[in-house]
């Protein structure tokens, strides 16, 4: 039985295939299309999933979306009536959203095939369900309690669930506009970070503030019971876009979430790309705080309703790694499973997993242990991508081609490492990463001024392999998809200098060689060679989408001041006084 999941015309939208419960291959458009976060319809996703089955539309028995323009229609209605100028917008959104609910055609027309030719069976889920389904239906248990938070989906921000077998029950709706993500955007917007997506950047800046405007970011969110509710004075009213609105080229764009009252408390709004101030940072403190505390607040209520260890969560809040790296000393809660796309772009599997679980009632087989569910290409492919730009190569087996890389990083070297099959979700994780020595001081300061252009407050992550986590890190839970932030031990901070925060954290990946045997073994012949079991790992681009394709990841080396590539089984070097590429020299070089 084939499934295709869908995210569409949201933010980042996706494509995912199940086959008999299994998911076969899951993709992002936005590494198709190269535009970040696009929010139109996932047409490159849809194609690159039936290709990597072998299948054609006409295959597929269910398609699910992960999205119901239906659900909680009597709170959007009472929202809208209380809000008389809203009406208007509410009737043009609901005009709009029909037209987009015509899967069938907007398929067809995507594939240029006769609509006759589809027989699937259509499904509509609400997008929080969907959310959870990802994390749950991917997870190893047959019972969790089920969570999920975001800016918003369907009308409703925040969801808390009881999963058993092939049932999720609902227990609890946070509806807008009360928005633990709203806030966080809202603040966000405030102190200068105004584009989609960059909630993440404001989480690094946080330890650098103080707490000067806890008492008054406090009062903005009031806790209740199974839920919270915003100070809306705080807040624009939501217009017909629910704060975010995707224009018809697929862009995401924010409306400006902040009322005038933030001017008249805070002075004026900081514009982009300006200096920050110790105001900036001491926001992004309190809000990082305040946001915390309503989170736990949610999962204790949530922990006593359902009284397990077992944690399953999505959403895009899902992925405030601070947050995440505290449930453990903040709630009774002892596993979690953190879907690796935990934003909304994991809405296509967990729609897709549902209808095979909930909907048609199959039996639980599949668990996800990892996030490489993305395209591969081939090592011929690789090759003649490199000598379509006249770069040179070396062929490697295996072994070579980690000491080499190996080596490279223990001299400082840069790497872009490309390898198997691209991530699913928003982290690189050892197929599509640049790596670099964790130790060197200067390390962060040089991938941001040859590559990554970053801001300065915002931290490099280390990957660990995973036996020497409990060494390096005050807790041991697994953080397989970089989910998890945790407190380096004070003894080992020199040896993690590059990925070590300003508070003593890092955003770990663990690395199991079950879940991925190259890299793992890259990380294990750095550790022979300097005693570190950690390489420094930062996604393959540079202000882009992460790279897909080879033709991408050598576009972005050959024009970055990455020092090497090793993509597939080839080694390629940068020769540093001329920038030209150079052959690498080795003994397979010599005997071949
Ligand atoms: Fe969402």
């Amino acid at each position: 039985m084939l499934i295709l999941g869908l995210n569409m015309f949201h933010a980042d939208a996706s494509a995912a295939i199940v086959l008999d419960g299994e998911v076969k291959f899951a993709v992002a458009e936005e590494r198709l299309n190269r535009r970040k976060h696009f929010g139109g319809f996932p047409g490159l996703a849809i194609k690159a999933c039936l290709d990597a089955v072998g299948a054609n539309i006409s295959d597929i028995d269910h398609v699910a979306v992960g999205q119901d323009s239906d659900a909680n229609l009597a709170k959007k209605v009472q929202y809208a009536l209380a809000n008389p100028a809203k009406v208007l917008n509410f009737i043009r959104l609901r005009q709009r959203k029909e037209a987009m609910r015509n899967v069938r055609w907007l398929i067809a027309n995507a594939l240029e095939v006769d609509p006759a030719q589809l027989r699937f069976q259509e499904h509509h889920l609400e997008h929080h369900i969907a959310h959870i389904a990802s994390s749950y239906y991917c997870s190893p248990w047959d019972k969790a309690a089920g969570f999920s938070y975001d800016g918003s989906g369907d009308f409703v921000s925040t969801m808390t669930a009881r999963c058993e077998g092939n049932n999720i029950e609902v227990l609890n709706r946070v509806f807008l506009p009360h928005s633990l993500g709203s806030l966080y955007t809202m603040i966000c917007e405030f102190i200068g970070y105004t584009q989609y997506g960059d909630e993440g950047k404001v989480m690094g800046l946080a330890p650098y503030g103080r707490d000067t405007y806890c008492h008054e970011i406090d009062k903005i969110v009031q806790l209740e019971d199974h839920g919270f509710q915003l100070d809306l004075n705080y807040f624009k009213p939501l217009g017909s876009n629910q704060g975010m609105q995707v224009l018809p080229d697929g862009t995401v764009r924010l409306a400006r979430h902040f009322s005038d009252r933030m001017l008249r408390l805070h002075g004026e709004p900081r514009q982009p790309h300006t200096e920050i101030t110790q105001r900036d940072m001491d926001l992004a403190f309190a809000l990082q705080r305040r946001f915390e505390e309503v989170f736990f607040h949610l999962l204790n209520q949530l922990r006593q309703q359902v009284p397990l260890d077992d944690l399953a969560m999505a959403g895009g809040c899902a992925l405030n790694s601070v947050a995440n790296g505290k449930i453990f000393d903040r709630t009774p809660f002892r596993r979690t499973y953190i879907q690796p796309a935990a934003g909304d772009e994991g809405l296509a599997i967990g729609a897709a997993l549902h209808t095979f679980h909930s909907v048609l009632k199959q039996p639980r087989r599949h668990e996800i242990k990892h996030s490489y569910l993305g395209p591969e290409f081939s090592d011929s492919r690789i090759q003649s991508a490199l000598r379509s730009v006249g770069l040179q190569c070396q062929k490697m087996d295996r072994k070579m081609l980690l000491d080499a890389v190996a080596a490279e990083i223990a001299n400082g070297k840069v790497v872009g490492w490309f390898q198997g099959r691209m991530e699913w979700g928003p982290r690189a994780l050892g197929n599509r990463s640049i790596v670099a020595h964790p130790g060197l001081p200067d390390m962060k300061d040089v991938l941001n001024a040859r590559i990554k252009h970053r801001e300065w407050f915002r931290p490099f992550a280390p990957s660990i392999l995973a036996e020497h986590q409990h060494e390096y890190f005050e807790h041991d839970h697994p953080s397989p998809f970089m989910l998890h932030v945790y407190k380096i031990r004070p003894e080992k901070r020199k040896d993690l200098c590059a990925v070590n925060h300003v508070d003593d954290t890092g955003r770990l990946q663990t690395v199991t060689r079950d879940e991925n045997p190259v890299y793992y073994d890259l990380i294990c012949a750095f550790h022979r060679k300097t005693g570190i079991p950690v390489v420094l790992n930062t996604s393959f681009n540079e202000n882009e989408p992460i790279v897909c394709t080879p033709e991408e990841a050598i576009d972005c080396f050959r024009r970055t001041h990455m020092d090497v590539l090793a993509i597939g089984s080839f080694l390629v070097l940068k020769n540093p006084t001329s920038s030209d590429e150079r052959l690498v020299s080795s003994s397979e070089a010599k005997n071949s």
